[in-house]
């Protein structure tokens, strides 16, 4: 996710303004970022990296102006460059356009604008936009009938801001992006999060899907897409310019956590049919494979886990391995397409095992979050998760947009057009939102956070999610668990169970994997272990349970996102409850680049 800043009112800081916001924004994406300014031209200031280059670049040659728009980017069309960092502009540099999220039909716009005699100098599909608006100008339209004609012809998620040469205003709008304004008495901000100009002012208004914005000298105007004016309500936020970064949340992990439902809608959309029959993704269009092996780490293991069940269902041999073991005891890979599963992308142990992989004859795809990442340039095929930057360095909401991808890719490689699972997953963003709202997780952490060990149990799909369980506790609580099959507990660690060490057994659906997990429920509960589920409701679990966590009612495959979502919830609310440090856990890091 990029992050966008606006400033108007403040003629003689603009650009301060701007370096500021950006500053507060680099968390939501990190791989250039740029600045324009409006005068009687549009003047660009635009770099590759971190913001530090721009803040450089800008030392020496300022771009000035009254009006001004900003943006830091995490790419998603495009490689990390100069030429894709925004603002991006029209031929004759007379409007400059950021722009927050994907633009669908960006291929089909641009190959009408090409065949008009446009020329485009980027790979982004955000500069369908600034050439969009340029037609329109063309066509004697003013700056902000431009800017609505252009927003009308494209489709997708977008938080949009744009300034035209000569002009005074901002113009913007949102579909599926944050876009906030700030008010203070003499100056507008607009940004993706009230951080970028909190330090500014605490009044803010909030842009709903399809509002358009004006920001002048004279103040500012809300309206939707035909024009009629809307009465905003002005917000006071009430934390401080301190917390910037976090939006509000305690910790990054907690936001990434809340995070979800957006990240998986950014993962869902264009490549789930509306009428839930379909599963398309251009990227992997004609990829069947007769065979699959994954190949990852920590976290994303788990996702490979799941993925590997999804395929074995469909009737494709499936198998993942951990990348380290896969380097060391390389199998036998016939003609399996070897899937590397890494939100980073520079994993080191999963690029050798890709590596590996390549060398023997194998093709590769790569599921990864980053743009541009290592393993999406080295893989013969990329599908990406799009769930945005992560900064908490236990991961959340990338698990879920990896469970999601996969999700997309097996019903997409098998041909299954199952509706009722596909309609599931197009649903999982208001579901994992009900989990996310409902959660009684803080309390069961309360009556918790002292135990000896946790030992997490699921069967099928839920085993993966036992092991990440496990995972995200042990990682940021530094306490001891660890994630089992079901039924695996009788043949050794049922020895380990004590009445000061929790059992969270996962159990969902009615069927006899339910019912088997549910006797070995009862075979701790024997030993007067504390039992927690996290169920659906459709078993009897909650009969021999202490605590319950419940999710909605879904399909298989999407109930073992939504117990992950309770999991990661017990984990934070434990940790935090022991006051550890959650978004940077001792000893690691978020990137792991050495073998
Ligand atoms: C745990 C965690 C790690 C990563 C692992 C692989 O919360 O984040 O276990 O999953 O280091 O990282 P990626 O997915 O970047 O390859």
């Amino acid at each position: 996710m990029c992050g966008i800043v606006g400033c108007v009112g403040r003629p003689d800081e603009t650009l301060d303004v701007l370096m500021h916001g950006l500053s507060k924004l680099e968390y939501r994406g990190y791989d250039s970022a740029g600045v324009a300014l409006a005068n009687s031209a549009v003047e660009i200031e635009k770099h590759e990296g971190e913001l530090a280059n721009l803040e450089r670049a800008v030392e020496s040659d300022a771009p000035a102006g009254p009006v001004g728009i900003g943006h830091t980017r995490w790419s998603t069309h495009g490689p990390p460059s100069d030429r894709n960092s925004h603002p991006h502009a029209d031929c004759e540099g007379e409007v400059a356009v950021i722009h927050n999220g994907i633009i669908e039909n960006f291929q089909e716009v641009k190959d009408e604008l090409t065949a008009a005699g446009h020329e485009f100098t980027s790979d982004t599909d955000t500069e369908v936009v600034p050439h969009l608006i340029e037609s329109a100008l063309a066509d004697g339209a003013s700056n902000e009938e431009a800017f609505r004609a252009a927003i009308e012809r494209i489709e997708g998620s977008y938080a949009i801001a744009a300034v035209f040469a000569g002009g005074d205003s901002v113009f913007c709008t949102r579909q599926d992006s944050p876009l906030v304004l700030g008010i203070d008495d003499d100056a507008t901000y607009l940004a993706s999060d009230v951080p970028a100009f909190r330090e500014f002012t605490d009044r803010v208004v909030y842009l709903e899907d399809g509002e358009f914005a004006r920001i002048d000298a004279d103040g500012w105007n809300v309206s939707t897409a035909d024009g009629e004016s809307v009465e905003k309500t002005i917000h006071t936020v009430n934390w401080d310019a301190e917390e910037t970064g976090k939006s509000g949340y305690d910790h990054f992990m907690l936001k990434e956590i809340h995070e979800q439902p957006r990240a998986l809608r950014q993962c869902l959309r264009g490549r789930v049919d509306e009428l839930g029959g379909q599963v398309e993704l251009e990227e992997l269009a004609g990829v069947r494979p007769s065979s699959v092996q994954f190949v990852a780490c920590g976290t994303s293991y788990h996702a490979a886990l799941y993925g590997a069940e999804l395929f074995r269902e469909a009737g494709i041999p499936a198998q993942a391995f951990l990348a380290s073991e896969y380097v060391t005891s390389p199998p036998p890979i016939g003609d399996a397409l070897v899937v590397g599963v890494t939100q980073s992308g520079e994993t080191a142990d999963t690029l050798s095992a890709l590596r590996e992989a390549r060398q023997r004859g194998a093709r590769t795809l790569a599921l990864t979050n980053v743009v541009g990442s290592t393993v999406a340039r080295e893989c013969d095929h990329t599908l990406y998760i799009r769930a945005g930057p992560e900064i908490g360095v236990a991961a959340s909401k990338t698990f879920a947009s990896q469970l999601a991808a996969l999700n997309l890719f097996a019903f997409a490689a098998t041909d299954d057009h199952d509706r009722e699972a596909i309609g599931a997953l197009r649903d999982l963003p208001s579901t994992v939102q009900e989990v996310i709202d409902d959660s009684t997780a803080e309390s069961v952490a309360e009556a918790y956070h002292d135990a000896d060990a946790y030992f997490f149990i699921g069967r099928g799909l839920n085993y993966p999610v036992a092991l990440e369980g496990a995972l995200k506790l042990k990682e940021i609580t530094y306490r001891h668990a660890e994630g089992f099959a079901a039924g695996e507990l009788k043949h050794g660690p049922l020895a380990l169970v004590t009445d000061n060490s929790p059992v969270i057994a996962i159990t969902t659906g009615d069927g006899e994997l339910a019912r088997k997990t549910v006797n070995n429920v009862k075979e701790v509960e024997a030993r007067d272990a504390p039992v927690i589920a996290v169920t659906d409701g459709q078993s009897d679990i909650e009969r021999y349970a202490d605590h319950v966590l419940t999710i909605p009612e879904t399909q298989p495959r999407t109930a073992a996102v939504l117990a992950n979502v309770q999991l990661q919830l017990l984990a934070y609310h434990t940790a935090d409850q022991l006051g550890r440090s959650i978004d940077k856990p001792r000893n690691l890091a978020k990137s792991v680049t050495v073998e």
